[in-house]
């Protein structure tokens, strides 16, 4: 097993964000990109990392974007690290598999959330209002029902700390205007269902995800992160159970685990267990071998 990566800190280029999740560096016209091993849960990052979880989500996110591209083109530049700009090269073996060159674009100021399945926030606004986000659903739906058709629930980006908040799509068309709405709206819809049919096929139901678009020039482009279970809410189709909560594919360990110990969901949070770590682990990697059928050389 590599050495886990939980923070970089490459001096001779310019840290723009440190996210939950990802490193990202300022390289001109271009951003680095770099997922990390930290994992967070209850929007709290733990002090541990989850060894390979980084690369696992690259790889992931890379098999989507090829995928995706007869629908929307990306903002991947290269994966390889050999291809990088020279002021990679001394970072190199912390970058290989776990990073991305992008092309920095304009991220466009929304969420594009779509739902399959009615979950988390989605729910409780549903038993609420019977609708998310302006759509009225069907009455009686039980928690993680999937949906007749996947619907289009879009949320504001809030900073670091502060939680989204869900949007009707007149509100988003004030947002970004109409043609960029229905356009985002559209190919939302477009990937999340090509995704979730071919998830489907290999026994991972995605309930709901989320996107990011970015204008490059007047091209609107997906960025950041495609269908992983850290943007998605994966869940197993086998124990797959509509009228409560699902168990979800990869955190559920951690999450258990904190909850058994009463942890009080405030930073900072507490170390992990070995065993907590190396099931976590497990989990991340069993989603990355059933989509891709490639376990990319980490098992
Ligand atoms: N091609 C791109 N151009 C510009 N910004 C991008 C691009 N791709 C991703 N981003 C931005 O980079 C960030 C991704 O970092 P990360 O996922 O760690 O942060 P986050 O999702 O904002 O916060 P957190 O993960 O802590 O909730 C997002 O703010 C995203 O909008
Ligand atoms: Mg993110």
């Amino acid at each position: 097993m590599r050495t886990p990566v939980s923070e970089t800190d490459f001096q001779d280029l310019n840290l723009v964000k440190r996210g939950k999740v990802r490193d990202i560096y300022d390289l001109g016209d271009n951003l680095l990109m770099v997922a990390t091993d930290r994992i967070s849960a209850f929007d709290v990052v733990m002090p541990d990392p989850i060894p390979d979880k980084g690369m696992i989500l690259t790889q992931i996110s890379l098999y989507w974007f090829e995928i995706m591209k007869p629908i929307i083109e990306n903002h991947v530049v290269s994966a390889d690290v050999n291809e990088y700009p020279a002021v990679c090269r001394p970072y190199a073996e912390t970058l290989y598999g776990r990073s991305m060159l992008v092309k920095k674009t304009n991220p466009l100021p929304i969420e594009c959330v779509v739902r399959g399945y009615i979950s988390g926030s989605g729910w409780k606004s549903y038993q609420e209002s019977g609708s998310v986000c302006g759509i009225p659903l069907a009455p009686a739906l039980k928690e993680s029902d999937q949906l007749p058709e996947p619907i289009f629930t879009p949320s504001t980006k809030e900073e670091l700390g502060a939680h989204d908040i869900n949007i009707d799509f007149e509100e988003t068309v004030k947002r970004i205007g109409h043609e960029h709405a229905s356009r985002v709206r559209d190919l939302s819809l477009a990937i999340y269902k090509k995704g979730a049919e071919m998830a489907r096929q290999k026994q991972i139901i995605i309930a709901d995800t989320k996107f990011e678009f970015g204008l490059a020039g007047n091209d609107i482009i997906l960025i950041d992160e495609v269908l992983t279970p850290d943007s998605s809410r994966f869940w197993p189709k086998k124990s797959y159970q509509p009228g409560g909560p699902q168990q979800s594919f990869d955190k559920q360990y951690v999450r258990d685990h904190l909850i058994s110990i009463n942890y009080n969901k405030q930073p900072p949070g507490p170390e992990l267990p070995n065993d907590i770590i190396r099931n976590t682990r497990k989990k991340y990697l069993e989603a990355l071998t059933q989509l891709t059928g490639d376990s990319h050389g980490l098992d």
